[in-house]
């Protein structure tokens, strides 16, 4: 049983958000689900069940609702970026209140999208290093051995994050606090999006990428990191490199798993986002304006 148990709301009880409200809810937290109807009803029969490289098999009970109706102590905010806007209808900011919002998205928009909406000193983005998948509502595939999340302490000062941090500790994930909210999603964008862009466009796993479109991977990334570091990234091409050679060579994006199943793709939240920062500081990036042309 947790120590401190805290109230959390997961808004989109999927791949991030159902193992992360699984994970919660067994280590003792008051876990409200914010979903459809349909999943809704999935959860509160069936629960929460996880199979996991890392943490093994199991079911988690939680609660489940289609709106948020009290305050809790944070909200996750585990949506694709493609569903925000319509999922944040189930967050009403006047019942939210002084709670936390922690945003798990791919991508750097969101923030100021949540900020607008809900207090923006409350807001503290997160970021989510993970392979999880929602094969069904409420069932969840945790593929990676590991569930690593960065909060950031640039608005909500670091002891108001202590609680939560505590929590995610206590339930498994890697948790760190970073101070900088900028250099720290840009440092996830930097590495995701030459992956995803180029998996996506050629339909291809990262390894056929590595060998025949090497000249395209090391330019479009080099495009990126220019990019991340006008926000302060500390990154370089070397190391995102490094990363993806020590990567299986039949991974592949989520944003490509996305197209292949022929659901809606993150590409405004990762591709757009990346030729708006770029206009906006002035880098040029041909192969990333190319690249989200032809996606
Ligand atoms: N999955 C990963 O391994 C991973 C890793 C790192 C980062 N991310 C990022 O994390 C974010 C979430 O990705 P994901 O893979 O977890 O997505 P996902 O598996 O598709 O889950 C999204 C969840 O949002 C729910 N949803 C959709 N519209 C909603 C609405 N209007 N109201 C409430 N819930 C709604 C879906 O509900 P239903 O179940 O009812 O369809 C689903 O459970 C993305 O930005 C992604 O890039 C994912």
């Amino acid at each position: 049983m947790a120590n401190n148990a805290l109230t959390v709301a997961i808004l989109g009880p999927g791949g991030v958000g159902g193992l992360l409200a699984a994970l919660l809810a067994r280590t003792g937290h008051r876990v409200i689900c914010l979903a459809g109807p349909e999943t809704v009803e999935t959860l509160r029969t069936k629960g929460i069940q996880v199979r996991s490289r890392q943490f093994g098999d199991f079911t988690a009970r939680v609660e489940a609702e289609t709106e948020l109706r009290e305050p809790v102590d944070a909200c996750f905010v585990a949506v694709k970026h493609t569903a925000l806007d319509a999922a944040l209808d189930r967050v009403p900011p006047t019942v939210l209140g002084d709670g936390l919002v922690i945003p798990l998205l791919n991508g750097v928009e969101h923030p100021a999208l949540l900020r607008a909406r809900y207090r923006p000193d409350r807001v503290s983005p997160g970021i989510i290093r993970v392979e999880s998948t929602r094969v069904g509502p409420g069932v969840i595939e945790h593929a990676s051995p590991f569930i690593e999340i960065d909060l950031t302490s640039g608005l909500v000062p670091e002891a108001q994050l202590k609680p939560l941090v505590d929590a995610l500790a206590e339930a498994g994930t890697t948790t760190r606090v970073l101070d900088d909210e900028a250099a720290a999603l840009w440092s996830k964008l930097a590495f995701l999006a030459p992956f995803a862009l180029l998996t996506t466009r050629y339909a291809v796993p990262l390894g056929i990428i590595r060998t025949d479109h090497a000249d395209e991977l090391s330019a479009l990334v080099a495009e990126t990191v220019a990019v991340a570091r006008t926000f302060g990234a500390l990154t370089d091409p070397a190391q995102i490199m490094s990363r993806y050679n020590a990567f299986p060579p039949e991974s592949k994006s989520s944003m490509q798993r996305d197209a292949e199943a022929g659901r809606s793709l993150e590409l405004d939240a990762i591709g757009g986002a990346l030729l708006r920062a770029a206009a906006q500081r002035k880098v040029p990036v041909p192969v990333a304006t190319r690249l989200v042309e032809e996606l």
